[in-house]
């Protein structure tokens, strides 16, 4: 494979162990996208970044802003709670293929939910959002409505090596975009 990068942003570590993952199995650099400094990205053909999904965004995709990415390879791999939904994915994408990342392969890995570990605004936010949605009828939730409901003051896990397969065969395959 060519030479490449793996920048992650994540708040509570499920991004960041498909960082790790993904570095080890395509044998490329891994950072934290908050360290990065001007001209890092340089040297490699590819760039990845791994960033966790926060209330529908992706914070740390505004540090590609700062990169020069033209003529490399660019991927995202986007880490929520929600099981995969092509409805909710694609609204994702459009806001992460945007200036820099316009060309971008996404990719999406399913990441892990414990309010314990939590910081007392996002409990509170995600408490607030699960109260709001138990007083909605179960049978129109969306998938991750379901899957928040569901997950509500339990600690759930759901990150899995093999979610990086479709990356991994991107990677492998020289691609350009998905
Ligand atoms: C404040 C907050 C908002 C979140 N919003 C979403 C969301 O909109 N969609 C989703 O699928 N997951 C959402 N999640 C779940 C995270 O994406 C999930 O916990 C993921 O594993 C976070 O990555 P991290 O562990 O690297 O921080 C949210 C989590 C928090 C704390």
């Amino acid at each position: 494979m060519e030479k490449g990068v793996v920048w992650y942003r994540s708040k509570y570590g499920a991004t960041k162990r498909y960082a790790h993952w993904l570095a080890e199995a395509a044998g490329f650099t891994c950072g934290d996208v908050k360290k990065y400094k001007r001209g890092e990205e340089q040297p490699y053909q590819t760039v990845v970044f791994c960033g966790g999904i926060y209330a529908g965004g992706l914070p740390g995709v505004s540090h590609w802003q700062k990169m020069n990415l033209q003529g490399k390879r660019t991927a995202v791999l986007c880490v929520g709670a929600s099981p995969y939904d092509e409805a909710l994915f694609a609204e994702i994408k459009q806001r992460v293929r945007r200036g820099a990342l316009e060309q971008a392969a996404c990719f999406y890995a399913r990441g892990a939910w414990d309010e314990s570990a939590m910081s007392l605004v996002d409990r509170t936010l995600c408490r607030a959002l699960i109260r709001s949605l138990q007083g909605k009828d179960p049978k129109e939730f969306a998938p991750w409505e379901a899957a928040l409901v569901g997950a509500a003051g339990k600690r759930c896990d759901w990150t899995d090596r093999a979610a990086l397969e479709p990356l991994l065969a991107w990677l492998r395959a020289g691609e350009v975009g998905t």
